[in-house]
C-alpha cells in the first residue's frame, strides 16, 4: 500500500442522526473526548454558557434552541481518522439533512431508550435506507428507566424494516442499571457512573460463566433475568453477518449511557471495525474507486455567512477520491474552469484551520466566492467527469415574497438568489404576469423564518411574504416544452426555477393528473434533477 492508500484506508466518515435530545451531542462529545480532539466534552455544548458553542452558527439558532446548520468533527483515534457529520434533528431541514447523508458512508443512530423510535428517527432512517448505507444503533441513556429490550428491538425491526443484531445486552435500567453483557466474548461489563468530562472509569470486565462472582457483582436476580433473556436473545435474534450490515440490511444494537460514558468507547471499537472505509461512488464515468483514481470531490453543501464578520461563504465538498493538496489546480466540473481552491480548510467545529492535505473520506470546506452550486464535481484538470446529482427535495410550501423598500431591490434579489444557491431555500418565476416577485418554495416552513431573518440581518432588506395555496409542485421533463400550449388546470400556476426550468405549481394532488391527461406526451417529476 502506498501512503495515500494508507491515509484512505484509515479513514471513516459517517452521519449522527437522532430525534432531538435523544443525546447526539452528548455521544459526539464523548467520541471526540475519546480520541482527545477536544479536552473537555461539555465544551461542545456547555448548556449553561451557550448552547450551541460549537455546531450551530446562526443566532435564530439559540433563539429556538435547534441545530439547523450540520457540522463536521475530524478527530484521530487508535490509527483511524474519523469524519463525523452532524445532521440537524429538526424536522424542517429533511432536505440539509439529506445532503449531508450523501457524504457519508454509513450512520449511527441514536435512540432514547425511554421512547425508542420517534418521528426524526423514522424519517431520518428513511433517508439513510434510499442509499442503502451501513447503520448502526445506539441506544442511549440506559442509567434512566428504559423500555423493554426486547419491545425495543421489535420497534425498530417494525418500524424502520430493518433486522436487528444486539451486540452487547443490557442488564437493568434506571437505578437498577447494572452494565451489559457483550456477547461475542461472554462477558460483563460493569456499569460504574464515570466522572462527567473525563475518560477515566473503572472498566470492570467479567466472565459470564463465573457465576459466583456475576451473581456477586449483579445481584442475584438481575442475573437470573439476564440469563433468561440470553436464552431468548440466542434464539429470536438475527445472526451477525457483517455483509448485511454493510448493505443497510441488518444493524448492530449497543446499549449504553452517553452522558455517564458507559458503552461509549466500546461502541467506537466495534463501530470502527465493521464500518468501512471511504466507500465508492457513481459517476456518469462508472464506478470512482477512492484509491485507484487521483483527486475528485463533490460539492453537498454550502453554507453562507458563517463568521459574520467575514461575510463569506463555504462550500463544503467530500472527497471521493485520492488525495487533495493546497497546491494543486483542480477542474470544477460544472463552472468549466480550472482553479485552485480558495483558502481551503478542514472544518472543526466553529474553529477552522487551513489544511494543506486531505484524503478521500475527508470533508473540506473552500471558501466559495459564489461559483459552486450542491452535487458539483471537482477533479484533476485532465480529467471531466460528473458525480450523480443531488436530486432537489420538492417543496411543500410557497409564499410570494416581496421588499418593503423599493430602494432595495438589488440587495433582495442578491440576497434570495444566494440564500437559495445554498439550497435552503427554492426561488420560482412567475410565468405570463410580468411580475417582479419572487415565490419561494420550502420543504419545512421554518424556511420562511430562516429567510426572514436571514435577509433582515444579512442583506438589510425588509420583506414581506404572502402564503399561497400550492402544495405540489411538479418540474417539466420534456425538452423544451411549449408552454403556452400546455392546457392546465385552474388551480395550476406556471413557473421557472433558479435554472430557468419549467415547472407547475397545484392547490390540488388530483390536478397533476388531470394536466398530464389533457397533454399527450407530458412528462413531469416530482424532482428537479
Ligand atoms: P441531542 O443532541 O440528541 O438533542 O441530545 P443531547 O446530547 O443534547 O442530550 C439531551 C439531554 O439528554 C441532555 O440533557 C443530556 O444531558 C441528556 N442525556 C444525554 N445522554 C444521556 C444519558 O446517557 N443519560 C441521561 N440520563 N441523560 C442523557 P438536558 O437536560 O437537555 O441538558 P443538561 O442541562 O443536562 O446538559
Amino acid at each position: 500500500m502506498n501512503q495515500i492508500e494508507q491515509e484512505i484506508s484509515r479513514r471513516r466518515t459517517f452521519a449522527i442522526i437522532s430525534h432531538p435530545d435523544a443525546g447526539k451531542t452528548t455521544l459526539t462529545e464523548k467520541f471526540l473526548l475519546y480520541g482527545g480532539a477536544i479536552n473537555l466534552a461539555g465544551s461542545v455544548k456547555g448548556k449553561a454558557t451557550a448552547r450551541h458553542a460549537v455546531s450551530d452558527w446562526m443566532e435564530i439558532e439559540k433563539e429556538r434552541g435547534i441545530s439547523v446548520t450540520s457540522s463536521v468533527l475530524q478527530f484521530e483515534y487508535d490509527g483511524y481518522c474519523i469524519n463525523i457529520l452532524d445532521t440537524p434533528g429538526h424536522q424542517d431541514f429533511s432536505e440539509d439533512t439529506y445532503r449531508t447523508l450523501m457524504a457519508a458512508d454509513s450512520a449511527v443512530m441514536v435512540i432514547d431508550g425511554a421512547k425508542g423510535v420517534e418521528p426524526q428517527t423514522r424519517k431520518l432512517f428513511k433517508v439513510c435506507g434510499m442509499r442503502g448505507i451501513p447503520i448502526f444503533t445506539f441506544i442511549n441513556k440506559m442509567d434512566r428507566d428504559a423500555n423493554d429490550t426486547f419491545d425495543l428491538l421489535d420497534e425498530i425491526e417494525k418500524e424502520l424494516g430493518i433486522a436487528t443484531c444486539p451486540v452487547n445486552w443490557p442488564i437493568g435500567s434506571g437505578k437498577a442499571f447494572r452494565g451489559v453483557y457483550e456477547r461475542e466474548t461472554r462477558t460483563i461489563h460493569c456499569f460504574s457512573d464515570t466522572e462527567k468530562g473525563t475518560k477515566e472509569g473503572t472498566d470492570k470486565v467479567l466472565p459470564i460463566d463465573d457465576a459466583a462472582l456475576v451473581s456477586a457483582e449483579i445481584g442475584q436476580d438481575a442475573f437470573d433475568t439476564l440469563q433468561e433473556e440470553i436464552e431468548l436473545l440466542d434464539g429470536a435474534s438475527a445472526e451477525f453477518d457483517l455483509a448485511r450490515v454493510q448493505a443497510g440490511q441488518l444493524t448492530p444494537v449497543f446499549f449504553g449511557s452517553a452522558l455517564t460514558n458507559f458503552g461509549v468507547e466500546v461502541f467506537l471499537q466495534h463501530f470502527l471495525k465493521m464500518t468501512q472505509t471511504p466507500l465508492p461512488r457513481e459517476s456518469d464515468q462508472g464506478i470512482v474507486d477512492p484509491a485507484s483514481r487521483e483527486f475528485s470531490a463533490f460539492v453537498f453543501k454550502i453554507q453562507a455567512n458563517m463568521n459574520k464578520a467575514h461575510r463569506d461563504r463555504v462550500a463544503f465538498m467530500r472527497i471521493c477520491s485520492g488525495k487533495y493538496d493546497a497546491s494543486m489546480e483542480v477542474r470544477h466540473v460544472q463552472g468549466g474552469k480550472v482553479m485552485r481552491l480558495s483558502q481551503p480548510q478542514q472544518i472543526m467545529a466553529d474553529s477552522r484551520k487551513i489544511l494543506d492535505e486531505a484524503y478521500a473520506g475527508d470533508i473540506i470546506g473552500v471558501f466559495d466566492p459564489g461559483i459552486f452550486s450542491i452535487g458539483d464535481t471537482l477533479c484533476m484538470p485532465k480529467e471531466e467527469f460528473r458525480y450523480a446529482g443531488i436530486p432537489t427535495f420538492a417543496p411543500e410550501h410557497f409564499a410570494r415574497v416581496k421588499q418593503l423598500d423599493t430602494m432595495k431591490r438589488k440587495q433582495f434579489v442578491k440576497g434570495i438568489t444566494q440564500i437559495a444557491q445554498e439550497g435552503a431555500i427554492q426561488i420560482f418565476k412567475e410565468l405570463d404576469t410580468g411580475l417582479e416577485e419572487i415565490i419561494v418554495g420550502v420543504v419545512g416552513v421554518l424556511q420562511f423564518e430562516v429567510l426572514k431573518y436571514r435577509l433582515e440581518n444579512e442583506y438589510n432588506v425588509e420583506i414581506r411574504m404572502e402564503p399561497l395555496p400550492y402544495e405540489h409542485i411538479r418540474w417539466i421533463e420534456n425538452e423544451n416544452p411549449d408552454l403556452n400550449r400546455l392546457v392546465g388546470t385552474s388551480d395550476m400556476k406556471k413557473v421557472t426555477d433558479l435554472r430557468e426550468r419549467p415547472l407547475l405549481l397545484f392547490i390540488n394532488p388530483w390536478s397533476v393528473q388531470m394536466v398530464l391527461d389533457r397533454n399527450e406526451g407530458l412528462v413531469l417529476s416530482e424532482f428537479g434533477r
